[in-house]
């Protein structure tokens, strides 16, 4: 859906270049790449190191180019690297925590290619923590049956993340774009002359700094976009994470499946002052306890492996508890261990809960589940590929088989390493036709009569409510009668935004809630779609798992 398209908007093509990325004189941009990535965390970054080979690549991003879930990705990435490890106890796992609905194929794929890509990731300089005997200190997470988890203590994903984007940045064919925020794909629709078959041609993306909209063809695209944990109201994501991806990837005509398994984190620190923050699972690893207010332990009437059971597990067993006490919180112990340890091991948790006044060594402190991760999103093959010619898309934006109904633990980045690679081959083979394929004519961005809107304050409301309602209805612990409230709501929000976004100049908080709406809507059409229990989902009127699960719950 193209806002207003019209001749009033001057353009002009750029060549590939950095230095050709900025437009004097206050015109609306058009800037031609080989190769478009949205979103710069690991998947963006990673993928476009590799594809800077062959390609120009632009790179947008809505912040700050370090602000993406990345960076606040605490445990690490799961991959064999130990002597008595091995692939098919990772693939194992990874099947298990998924309720066997995984993609064996995508398991085994992105399994196996693990230690290669940690090798890419030391070649560029990433430090892993290693132990005195300077092999890696593997750590432990829920649902791993080996210690196979590399971390930077408890501050991985920015050690990755920083890492990843100063090469990025000194990389003379990568042009990163900030501050600008994705606002469609462009498609057929576009065009000037709507002929050919239906691609993707690149993507409009508003200058939150101007206010201007850009104008990005490209050979490919591909989405890199992250989560959505800003759908519902307590998440451990941050700011950003508000399903961009998925909503364009869904308006461009991309299946999208899976949604239904949001991830709960079982253990977010609750202190209304600290935004959910998370307190990694590696704490459990190194043998944190679980309990409730009174002191009493309760994982092992849930899960043979107690504490460390796969994360579906945990958070459900926390809700039950917590609704059966009345209480706001269980509690995460980590007492057992020294103040020394705590402090080398999770020096950013340890501060953390310390400002807030909490004393991981001395007592137990206060935990809740958030919304965590999307194991579902925009459906991919083996190669990252989309249903869509010339889109692909890797990481959390996608359902790409890896996680079934539940993501073990620290397989995101490994898959956001892994999926941006398979992409990176694709994209090879194809180098001629997408270095052909920039040069359709395409209709500039056209603000139309949109104005200013006296009134911000329905965009707020709509903010909250949506957030709240999904917390509420479409949460750890479902019913029908709850998820059909909520598709009657989201029908009333999606009417409301719906006139806000024709209507009214285009701001970023608006485009962010415009996706937000719009992943709410498929995750409760997903839910409602899925008649049993299973990983994730939860709901109280199918209890159980059906026989025949689908291994994609597909919605277009
Ligand atoms: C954590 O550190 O607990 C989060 C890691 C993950 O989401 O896999």
């Amino acid at each position: 859906m193209h806002k207003h398209s019209g001749p009033n908007s001057s353009q002009t093509d750029y060549a590939q270049n950095k230095q050709s990325t900025s437009c004097a004189g206050g015109r609306d941009r058009l800037i031609k790449t080989d190769i478009l990535i949205i979103g710069s965390g690991i998947s963006g970054l990673s993928l476009a190191l590799k594809a800077a080979q062959h390609f120009n690549v632009i790179i947008i991003t809505k912040n700050d180019a370090m602000e993406s879930n990345t960076r606040y990705a605490q445990g690490g990435i799961a991959s064999v690297m130990a002597q008595i490890d091995n692939f098919e106890s990772h693939i194992r796992d990874t099947m298990e925590a998924g309720a066997e609905i995984n993609d064996l194929k995508s398991v085994e794929k992105v399994v196996r290619s693990g230690p290669r890509l940690i090798n890419e990731l030391l070649k560029i300089g990433v430090r892993f923590a290693r132990t005195r005997q300077n092999i890696f200190d593997l750590g432990m997470e829920g649902g791993h049956s080996q210690r196979r988890v590399l971390h930077a203590s408890d501050v991985t994903g920015l050690e990755v993340e920083k890492k990843l984007l100063l090469k990025a940045k000194k990389n003379p064919k990568i042009s990163i774009l900030e501050y600008h925020a994705a606002i469609d794909l462009i498609m057929k629709r576009h065009l000037k002359r709507r002929q050919g078959a239906d691609r993707c041609y690149g993507a409009y993306a508003l200058d939150k700094k101007t206010g201007r909209v850009v104008t990005i063809k490209a050979g490919a695209t591909v989405l890199a976009t992250g989560g959505a944990g800003k759908t519902y109201l307590y998440t451990s994501n941050p700011d950003i994470a508000s399903g961009d991806g998925i909503a364009m990837a869904c308006r461009a005509g991309c299946r999208i499946a899976n949604l239904e398994f949001v991830q709960f984190h079982p253990t977010c620190l609750y202190d209304p002052r600290a935004k959910s923050f998370l307190l990694s699972e590696a704490l459990r690893g190194e043998g944190g306890k679980l309990r409730l207010v009174n002191g009493k332990r309760f994982m092992q009437h849930y899960h043979y492996r107690n504490e460390l059971a796969p994360r579906d597990i945990v958070a459900r067993a926390i809700d039950y508890e917590l609704k059966k006490s009345g209480e706001r919180y269980v509690t995460l112990d980590m007492t057992h261990h020294s103040r020394a340890f705590l402090k080398k091991r999770f020096p950013t948790i340890y501060k953390t809960c310390l400002d807030f006044g909490y004393d991981l060594a001395a007592r137990p402190v206060p935990v809740v589940p958030a919304a965590h991760y999307f194991c579902g999103g925009v459906k991919i093959d083996l190669s990252g590929r989309t249903n869509i010619n010339n889109l692909y898309a890797v990481g959390e934006v996608t359902c790409s088989g890896l996680h079934g109904a539940n993501r073990l633990a620290s397989n995101s980045l490994l898959e956001s390493l892994a999926f941006a690679d398979f992409v990176y081959r694709d994209l090879i083979k194809k180098q001629q036709h997408i270095k052909a394929s920039n040069n359709q004519n395409v209709n500039p961005w056209d603000t139309g009569r949109a104005t200013d809107s006296d009134e911000l304050v329905g965009i707020t409301q709509n903010w909250d409510e949506i957030r709240r309602m999904m917390w509420n209805y479409v949460g750890i612990v479902r019913s029908n009668k709850r998820l059909l409230r909520a598709r009657a709501r989201i029908k009333i929000f999606s009417d409301e935004i719906r006139e806000f976004y024709w209507n009214f100049t285009l701001t970023p908080n608006l485009l962010e809630l415009r996706n937000v709406c719009q992943v709410a809507d498929l995750t409760i059409r997903c839910a409602l779609k899925r008649k049993e229990s299973v990983g994730l989902h939860y709901n109280i009127d199918y209890p159980k798992p059906d026989l025949n699960s689908m291994k994609y719950n597909i919605i277009r």
